[in-house]
């Protein structure tokens, strides 16, 4: 652990610690991360488990002005409603069709996060659209990432991509660093295929903002419950008959 990350933020020591800490966090500080930095961390997700060591994932690194320029488009296609109807990334049901218990967990973290954190009223269209835009800034994080996993060797390519992303969550934390996970870009595929020039045989999977967050904004405290353990798992005893 060096003085840059502690000056931020405690540094994850375990991976206990590490996964007890993660969370995503919607306001960065300004404060570059290095590219070396950047670098490390895609080394240590790319050791994930892959089936058959395929590692289908490909990662788009934005910084500075490449960044802005990608911002400015998204939100260009934002104000302009060009929200694609048919999203590509097929895991993600549009809001109508979220079924129990999903629909009411997903009600909770939309409170939890709009109206109980952010003070924005169910109602406030304006105001959620005025959170919901700073996806698109990858919340003032210094470094965004796209990922995207190829669509040719198997469909299975997003568990991949899924623990290649957990990987370098947790490897930013016990950096000093925070992360968040952005589905959101995906309502706007095509800019980000036009601007990033992702080719056709690449599934985007999810944006990810890199950073040091700002432990003084009001969204650090804001905090997700988890189901007990019992809720998700049955045991099969070891007896036999
Ligand atoms: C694939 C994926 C996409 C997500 N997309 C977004 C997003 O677009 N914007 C956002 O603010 N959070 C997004 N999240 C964060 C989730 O809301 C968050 O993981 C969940 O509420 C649990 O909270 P935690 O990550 O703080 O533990 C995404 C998470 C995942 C795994």
């Amino acid at each position: 652990m060096n003085d840059t990350t502690t000056e931020f933020a405690p540094a994850a020591a375990t991976v206990e610690e590490a996964l007890l800490t993660r969370r995503s966090v919607r306001a960065f500080l300004p404060t570059p991360v290095p590219r070396a930095e950047v670098e490390r961390l895609l080394a240590l997700a790319s050791r994930s488990a892959s089936n058959s060591n395929c590692q289908p994932w490909h990662v788009h690194v934005l910084t500075g002005e490449s960044k802005r320029r990608l911002t400015e488009a998204l939100w260009k296609a934002l104000d302009a409603d060009g929200r694609v109807a048919e999203r590509e990334y097929p895991f993600q049901p549009a809001p109508e069709d979220w079924e129990e218990p999903f629909r009411t967990r997903r009600r909770i973290f939309g409170e939890g996060l709009y109206r109980d954190t952010l003070g924005i009223a169910a109602h406030d269209a304006e105001g959620r659209l005025g959170h919901h835009r700073r996806n698109y800034d990858f919340f003032g994080a210094p470094v965004g990432l796209i990922l995207t996993v190829s669509r040719r060797p198997l469909a299975g390519a997003l568990i991949d991509a899924g623990l290649f992303l957990q990987a370098l969550m947790l490897a930013a934390r016990h950096a000093g660093l925070d992360t968040c996970p952005q589905a959101s870009f995906i309502d706007f595929y095509p800019v980000l295929r036009r601007q990033l020039n992702i080719p056709d045989d690449q599934l985007i999977v999810c944006g990810v903002a890199l950073g040091y967050a700002d432990r003084e904004h009001c969204l650090s405290g804001y905090r997700t419950a988890r189901e007990p353990v019992g809720e998700f798992t049955t045991f099969h005893s070891g007896e036999l008959g």
